[in-house]
C-alpha cells in the first residue's frame, strides 16, 4: 500500500513551537519515526509538508491515482478551509484526518473541524501514534 502523508501549516515548526502541547521531537524525528514504520506495516510512505493551503489541495489531487490511501494532518486549515474540504471530496481515495493534539480539549475553534465529514476517520491526541493508527486504519478499513 502506497500512503500519501502531508501535513499542513506550522508542523514543521513541531518541537519548537508550543512544546507543552506538541512535545520536543522534531518534524524531522516524525518524518524519521513514520518511516521506520514502513517495514512493520508493508507500507510505502511519501511524506509532505507545506504551509499552504493551494499546495495541500495540489498534492491532494496529485495522490489521487498514484496512492492508496491519505493521512492529513491539516493543521489549523482543519478549522476553516472549506477548500481542502472540497478536495478531500474531489478524489476517490480514503483519506484520514489525524491530530497530534485532541483538539477536543483545546480552544473552542479547535473543536470544529470542517474537513471530518470528508474524512473516513479522525484520529487525535496520540501524538506520532495518531499517524500510527491511521496507517493501521487504512490497512484495515480503506481500500
Ligand atoms: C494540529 C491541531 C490544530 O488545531 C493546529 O492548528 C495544528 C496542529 C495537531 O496536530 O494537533 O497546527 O493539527
Amino acid at each position: 500500500m502506497n500512503i500519501l502523508v502531508l501535513n499542513g501549516p506550522n508542523l514543521n515548526m513541531i518541537g519548537i513551537r508550543e512544546p507543552e502541547v506538541y512535545g520536543t521531537k522534531t518534524y524531522e524525528d516524525l518524518e524519521n519515526y513514520l518511516f521506520s514504520l514502513q517495514s512493520q506495516y508493508n507500507v510505502t510512505l511519501d511524506i509532505k509538508q507545506s504551509n499552504l493551503e493551494g499546495i495541500l489541495i495540489d498534492l491532494l489531487h496529485y495522490g489521487n491515482d498514484r496512492f492508496d490511501g491519505v493521512i492529513l494532518n491539516a493543521g489549523a486549515f482543519t478549522h476553516y478551509s472549506y477548500a481542502l474540504y472540497d478536495a478531500i471530496k474531489s478524489i476517490q481515495i480514503p483519506v484520514v484526518e489525524v491530530h497530534l493534539s485532541n483538539t477536543d480539549k483545546r480552544e473552542e475553534f479547535r473543536k470544529v473541524s470542517v474537513i471530518r465529514e470528508a474524512c473516513i476517520t479522525c484520529i487525535m491526541g496520540l501524538g506520532f501514534k495518531s499517524y500510527e493508527e491511521g496507517i493501521k486504519y487504512l490497512l484495515k478499513e480503506g481500500v
